[in-house]
């Protein structure tokens, strides 16, 4: 085995880490849709996507190796959704989590040696870097711009635009 128990276990936990991400993000944009917030559904919608990509290049990464990554099984989503504003900071939140569990993976593998594992994970470091940008960028409009009608749909025309850079 060329990664150890360990790792190997941290690995799979960021998969189902990340189906969890992808599914909460797809929740939201089915809530979004409902509400009236069409560009938060498609930027949501789009997040979801990349959240599956994630969780494929793990599963892709371990199959290099010759390891049969197992698929999890996921969370039920939150299902009751308050505001736009709450399930970005819900998202901002989950994305911190997952940037403390990236690291504590690279921790691992640099302690075992294994730097195969903290280059290839090199890129999620970047990736995480983003994502909080992002979601904290985010959640920045809401002080900005406000949070009365007039101030979502314009924070809802922004996250549309952003749906291509996410
Ligand atoms: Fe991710
Ligand atoms: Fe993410």
């Amino acid at each position: 085995m060329k990664i150890s128990d360990q790792t190997l276990k941290l690995l799979q936990e960021q998969i189902a880490i990340e189906a969890n991400a992808a599914n909460y993000y797809l929740s939201v944009a089915s809530w979004c849709k409902v509400t009236g917030y069409s560009g938060a559904s498609c930027f949501f919608r789009a997040h979801s996507a990349e959240e599956r990509e994630h969780m494929s290049k793990i599963i892709q990464y371990l199959n290099g190796l010759k390891i049969h990554a197992q698929i999890p099984a996921t969370e039920q989503p939150p299902q009751n959704m308050e505001s736009l504003e709450q399930v970005c900071k819900i998202a901002l939140d989950n994305e911190k989590n997952v940037t403390q569990s990236i690291n504590k993976i690279i921790d691992t593998a640099q302690d075992e040696k294994d730097h195969r594992t903290s280059v290839f994970l090199e890129w999620f470091v970047n990736e995480q870097i983003n994502e909080e940008d992002l979601f904290e960028s985010i959640m920045q409009k809401f002080d900005i711009i406000g949070r009365d009608k007039l101030a979502l749909h314009e924070i809802d025309k922004i996250l549309d635009k952003l749906k291509d850079t996410s």
